[in-house]
């Protein structure tokens, strides 16, 4: 598969797979090794042809420029069918999380999906699954994972829900939400509450951006992930330590993978470097109270402007 990735794209597909810098020794203990494989590729080789379609990349261009007087970008990609997302197959899902296919028996399960955007990543869960409920703030987002038969929950009162779960996954949330740590707080409560694990994945290194804020327009979260350095490594064992640990999770294990965005007329896909991460909630050395995930306020002065999603695709 490597092979197949080197050839049609000219990657050396470990670099997607593996940090480029040293980890700290206990990110790596915690390291499990994702590879490619046929999904991937078929992904890749999907958004590639798309990405060649002149005809279907004007008209995209054309409705995109039209539409976005009116509607965000996470909207409009909801409307439109645009920017479909690719994290995982079902057999990296299955690797990662040490599912026995052959013995896992779905009937009865639940997973819970939160920002799960139009469910591009939430369908490769499906087959683990009987019931799959989700979370979306994008109204047209929503309008999507209802078709696709999910049971969508209120996004601000989620936490609330009787239900207990087999699985809690934020894919590409916790950098996007508007308060990161009431997330954390919350998925801590409902895992707990369900006795399940949650898996959480973001973009390293951490760059906060807010597209649907409930408490106002601005782009920034009300407190920042306790993260420093400037490496994906640094922010890998920074988000183990003083987000996860801080939070009450133990970091079960952790995988990187290639966050893949379909391409455009410009290039055939695009690429952002992925961490993701298996969490087991724990029981707390203080009261719940007390045990507020560790974040920095955000700061009175001004700070750079976050960079929006698509700036910080990086090129095939
Ligand atoms: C970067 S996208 C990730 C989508 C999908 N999970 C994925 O990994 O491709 C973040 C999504 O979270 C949604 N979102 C942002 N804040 C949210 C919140 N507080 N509750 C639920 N969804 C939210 C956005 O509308 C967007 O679709």
């Amino acid at each position: 598969m490597t092979f197949q990735l080197e050839r049609t794209y000219g990657l050396r597909a470990e670099n997607w797979y593996r940090p480029e810098t040293n980890l700290s020794q206990l990110a790596q203990q915690k390291f499990f090794s994702s590879e490619a494989d046929n999904q991937t590729q078929m992904f890749l080789d999907n958004s590639n042809k798309i990405a060649s379609n002149f005809f279907w990349q004007t008209v995209r261009n054309i409705g995109v420029m039209i539409l976005s007087s009116v509607y965000t970008k996470t909207d409009i990609n909801g409307m439109t069918g645009f920017g479909n997302m690719f994290l995982f197959s079902e057999n990296q899902f299955s690797k990662f999380l040490t599912i026995e296919r052959s013995s896992w028996v779905s009937s009865g399960k639940k997973v819970l999906d939160l920002g799960a955007g139009n469910g591009d990543i939430t369908e490769h869960m499906r087959p683990f699954f009987d019931d799959v409920y989700a979370t979306e703030l994008s109204p047209k987002m929503r309008k999507r994972l209802a078709s696709k038969g999910y049971t969508v929950l209120d996004a601000l009162e989620w936490a609330n829900t009787d239900v207990k779960f087999d699985l809690i996954t934020a894919f590409n949330l916790l950098d996007r939400h508007y308060s990161p740590s009431k997330l954390l707080q919350d998925l801590w409560n409902v895992s707990h509450r369900s006795n399940c694990h949650v898996i959480v994945s973001l973009v390293l290194p951490v760059s906060h951006y807010v597209e649907f804020n409930p408490n106002g327009s601005s782009t920034r979260p009300d407190s920042y992930l306790n993260v420093q350095g400037r490496t994906y490594a640094d922010h890998v064992h920074h988000m183990i330590v003083n987000v996860f640990k801080a939070a009450n999770f133990e970091v079960v294990r952790w995988t990187r993978l290639p966050y893949l965005c379909e391409g455009d007329m410009n290039n055939s896909a695009y690429y952002l470097p992925d961490a993701v991460f298996l969490l087991k909630p724990i029981a707390p050395k203080s009261t719940p109270a007390q045990a507020t995930p560790k974040v920095s306020e955000v700061p009175e002065d001004p700070i750079p402007v976050p960079q929006a999603p698509t700036a910080t695709h990086t090129e095939l």
